[in-house]
């Protein structure tokens, strides 16, 4: 396959448009796994998927930046169709910024996807908005695609301010970003409450926020790109839980954390539409 160049659209990652979405599983490692057991993963995982899975579910993987580059050389040594993703990056290109790894390095590794706004970064590492909007904007500009993640805590959820946060963090984290790319862009929710703790969003309360989500595109950048949007669930998804979720209209796939851990557990996830 001819790589890619910096700025060129993804042709592995499915393209927005008017027809149906391609949805989009992605594992999200936290700190797990060393490079080796990266490596024992995503082959496993790629065993377990079939050429058809591939055609209809676009899969990545987020391993610790220790990780990356083992990944990238068996995805790329076994020609894998498993995209690469990150879970963080800075939004400067480069400097003085001790422990960063900038947007630039992760594209030069063949990473196509960053999670930026990841709850956990922001309640542990103090990342705000801006913060968030910044890593956005970075990483589309070196060429890559962010999951945007936002959600909100219990506490907001049982005050009934979830539609007004997560608007909130929707038009803070796209802040200056064009329309033309927007379209191509990746949003998780997550509801705090949800994550790591089992108890998982209704589909149907999971369905109103993300197209609440798609609304709130829809209105900074108009109908048309806001179609093109894909909206992630995230939250304490497993394999038993996948199908009802992503029947859902506004949900195009799913942002995993524990259950991406264990290949096969992830496998059936991404293979939620045999067990409909
Ligand atoms: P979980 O994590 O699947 O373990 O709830 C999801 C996430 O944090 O992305």
């Amino acid at each position: 396959m001819r790589k890619r160049r910096r700025g060129e659209p993804d042709e592995r990652a499915s393209q927005p448009g008017s027809c149906a979405r391609k949805p989009l599983i992605s594992g999200n490692w936290k700190m797990h796994k060393n490079h080796l057991e990266a490596i024992a993963f995503i082959q496993k995982l790629s065993y377990a998927l079939s050429a058809d899975d591939h055609e209809h579910v676009d899969v990545s993987v987020h391993p610790p930046f220790t990780g990356l580059r083992s990944a990238q050389v068996v995805l790329d040594t076994d020609k894998l169709p498993i995209l690469l993703g990150a879970q963080n990056c800075h939004f400067e290109a480069d400097g003085a910024f001790t422990g960063e790894v900038s947007p630039s390095m992760l594209a030069k590794l063949d990473v196509r996807l960053v999670v930026v706004g990841h709850s956990e970064r922001r309640q542990l590492f103090g990342e705000t908005d801006d913060d968030v909007n910044r890593k956005a904007r970075a990483v589309l500009a070196a060429g890559m695609t962010p999951i945007v993640a936002v959600g909100e805590t219990l506490e907001q959820r049982n005050s009934h301010q979830t539609e007004s946060v997560v608007a909130a963090q929707v038009a803070a984290a796209l802040a200056g970003v064009s329309s033309q790319q927007v379209a191509g862009l990746v949003v998780a929710y997550e509801p705090i409450w949800a994550i790591g703790t089992g108890k998982v969003s209704s589909p149907g309360d999971a369905q109103q926020v993300c197209r609440l989500i798609r609304d709130q595109v829809g209105e900074m950048f108009g109908q048309e790109p806001a179609e093109g949007v894909r909206i992630q669930y995230g939250g304490s998804v497993k394999p038993v839980n996948a199908s009802a979720l992503m029947a859902e209209p506004d949900i195009d796939g799913a942002l995993v954390g524990g259950a991406s851990l264990n290949a096969d557990d992830f496998a059936r996830i991404v293979r939620y539409r045999l067990s409909e």
